[in-house]
Formats: structure tokens, sequence, C-alpha cells
């Protein structure tokens, strides 16, 4: 089967997990949300209670540590050592540490063959985060970059954690946005930013149904 590769990069909030899966859906493709690698690695480093500025220890948490993504029901279910961590991973606690463990240039060589290796397994796949088009799959036959104003993506994470049962304050949720793009924006591997050949699409006024017509309208013309 031929590997054809959908990248879809941007920040925080900006749609497009969901984005991903409903295209993925639409495509009958896999599927992979690469942050919440990034996630389970930060959850289990803060289990082990390990100094997080130092990469080794990270690695030797990876090493020591059995962590799975798989996709079920449409989503990706992700366990470290046995338990499903598949909500844990997105608290606000974890969040907020994950630009050490996103900043380690040796783990992010790491996710990324295991982003490969995911993507090999299943023959059209579409996968999103902050470097797939740039750095993870930079031969991708399709690349698109999701952007959103920072008022409308902290309104859709606030919705995303309410319908999770977190309760969130909006204004440090905003400013929690504000500085993940920052650190996302600037770090010296792997930054956030749309690679050359991206198609770049403002979701702030169009609803993410609207989007993955859009991608599926630039997948056919090319
Ligand atoms: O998409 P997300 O909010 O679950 O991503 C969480 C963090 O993980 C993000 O702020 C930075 C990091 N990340 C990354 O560095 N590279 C990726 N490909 C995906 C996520």
């Amino acid at each position: 089967m031929t590997l054809s590769v959908i990248t879809i990069d941007g920040p925080a909030g900006s749609g497009k997990s969901t984005v991903a899966k409903k295209l993925a859906e639409r495509l009958n493709a896999g599927f992979l949300d690469t942050g919440a690698m990034y996630r389970a690695v930060t959850l289990a480093s803060l289990k082990k209670e390990i100094d997080l500025e130092d990469e080794n220890a990270i690695l030797a948490v990876m090493d020591a540590s059995d962590i799975t993504f798989e996709i079920v029901s449409k989503s990706m279910a992700v366990t470290v050592d046995g338990v499903d961590v598949s909500d844990e991973i997105r608290k606000p606690y974890v969040t907020e540490k994950i630009k050490y463990i996103a900043s380690a240039p040796a783990v992010r060589k790491r996710l990324i063959a295991m982003q490969r290796e995911f993507a090999g397994a299943h023959g059209t796949i579409v996968t999103e985060g902050r470097d797939q088009g740039t750095e993870a799959f930079a031969d991708a036959q399709h690349k698109f970059f999701l952007t959103a104003d920072a008022r409308e993506r902290t309104r859709r994470r606030m919705a995303d954690l309410e319908a999770a049962g977190q309760a969130v304050d909006i204004d440090e949720l905003r400013l929690a946005i504000e500085k993940r793009d920052e650190s996302d924006m600037t770090r010296q591997t792997g930054a956030l930013r749309p690679a050359d050949d991206a198609i770049i699409i403002d979701s702030t006024s169009i609803d993410l149904n609207g989007v993955v017509d859009l991608i599926i309208k630039y997948i056919n013309a090319k």
C-alpha cells in the first residue's frame, strides 16, 4: 500500500485535533495526535518526579516506562505502564509542564521515530502536531497549517475542558494559551511554524466541518 501522509500543524486550540479526526474518518485513514505523545512522556516524568530540565532523565523515563498509543473508537488511547491516561494527560497540571519535554531535542528525535513507525503501520494517515510538516514528515504529500485568533482558540479550549468536566477561568486559560504559543514558537528544535509548502487555513470564522471540506477540496485538487 502506498503511504500517504497528511499533516496538520497549528497552535493550541486551532481545532487541528478535531479537524484531523474528522478528516481521517472521511478519508478512512489512520489518525495520530502527536501532542498526546508529548503529554504522555510529561505525565510519566512527573510521576517519576525527575528534574524536567534533565534530558537524560527524561530519556531514562521513556526507557523505563511502557507507553502505548492506539486508535480506539476513532480516538487516541494512551496508556502509561498499563494505566489508561487518555484523560489525565489533558489536565492543566500536565499541560503546564510539557514545554520541558517538547524542548528536549533527543526526546523529540525519539518521538518522531515513533511517529514515523506509527504512520508506517497505517496506509494513509492524518497526523497533527507542531512539527509534522516541517520535521516528522517533511516529504508529506499534503500539508496544512491551521490557525485561529487567540480569542477564538481560548473559547474552543474552554468548551473542550468544560465538556471534560474541568472548571477553568477564561482569563487564566487565555494567558496559558499565549504562554504556550510563545514556548511552542521559540524552542530551538521542532518549533511551531508552517512548512514552506503548507496551505495555511485561518479557521477563526469557519466551523470545523467547513475546514474539513476545504482540506478535502485541496487534497482532491492536487
Ligand atoms: O496539541 P497539544 O495541545 O496536545 O500539544 C501539547 C504540547 O505538546 C504542545 O504545546 C507542544 C507539544 N508538541 C510538540 O512539541 N510537538 C508536536 N508535534 C505536538 C505537540
